[in-house]
């Protein structure tokens, strides 16, 4: 992998992070550039999807997690909610047999209620069939919202108190994050976020407190394998405090 300036850049693989999250952002602005409708951004965007999977699991990241759609994201035109709803389904068809090979376990985070059948359908079956696998864990988030899982967890925990399982001593960090859909994953160690966007879109909220940020200024279509290995390379070259010194 080569920086900016040509110089080679190598990554240590004692230091890889193990947890990365993504803020896929970008495919429309790619599409429009190109003349092209915005849903055409998102095919693109499958293939990165594939690109980055597959680097992440050749350097041993032990969790991706890809921000693929929104609570708020309804509020885009029918036509295109309804092409990223269909997009699960389309990639599962083509790739679950290579994450299956690949050892990869598929997991969602994100409220499953508003999804349209079939897109559950083909999560819960790529669910099923990788659940065994001991690789990379690929979760995608979909109809995800922080403040949403949040709320639901605050629910859950109101539930055990009032139903007398759990002191309000008992409401925890650890106990939180029993209720979270990231249950059981560590928290990210780095985020990326691709297109120049610089915020998170009601992204991990809880889970990001201490991760490190990287901003690409690429669209997600054109994101790719040395565009990701950078990202890591500059997270291997912060200094994690967390507070202390
Ligand atoms: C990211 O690309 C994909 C989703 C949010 C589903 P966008 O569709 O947000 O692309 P821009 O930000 O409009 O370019
Ligand atoms: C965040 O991107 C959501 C996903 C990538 C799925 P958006 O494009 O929806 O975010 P905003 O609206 O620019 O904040
Ligand atoms: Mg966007």
């Amino acid at each position: 992998m080569q920086g900016k300036d040509g110089e080679q850049l190598t990554l240590d693989l004692d230091n890889i992070p193990k947890h990365i999250a993504i803020i896929m952002d970008g495919n429309g602005r790619w599409a429009k550039k190109r003349g092209l409708p915005r849903v055409a951004g998102h095919r693109a965007g499958m293939k990165t999807v594939k690109e980055i999977t597959r680097a992440a699991d050749d350097i041993g990241v032990k969790a991706l997690t890809l921000y693929a759609f929104s609570t708020e994201n309804w509020k885009r035109p029918k036509d295109e909610v309804e092409y990223l709803m269909r997009l699960p389904q389309e990639y599962l068809l083509t790739e679950l047999k290579e994450l299956i090979e690949q050892n990869v376990q598929v997991r969602m985070l994100g409220n499953k209620d508003q999804l349209p059948d079939y897109t559950i359908k083909a999560v819960l079956e790529a669910q099923e069939k990788t659940k065994n696998n001991t690789g990379l864990i690929l979760n995608f988030a979909l109809n995800y919202g922080s403040r949403d899982e949040m709320l639901h967890a605050i629910r859950c925990i109101a539930d055990e108190v009032k139903k007398g399982n759990l002191d309000v001593e008992g409401i925890t960090e650890k106990a939180m994050e029993r209720h979270l859909f990231t249950v059981g994953l560590p928290d990210p160690d780095l985020l990326i976020r691709t297109s120049g966007e610089v915020r998170l879109s009601n992204f991990m909220l809880w889970q990001l407190a201490y991760s490190e940020l990287y901003f690409s200024e690429v669209y997600w279509p054109d994101f790719n394998r040395d565009e990701f290995y950078k990202a890591i390379y500059e997270y291997q070259h912060r200094n994690r405090r967390y507070g202390g010194v």
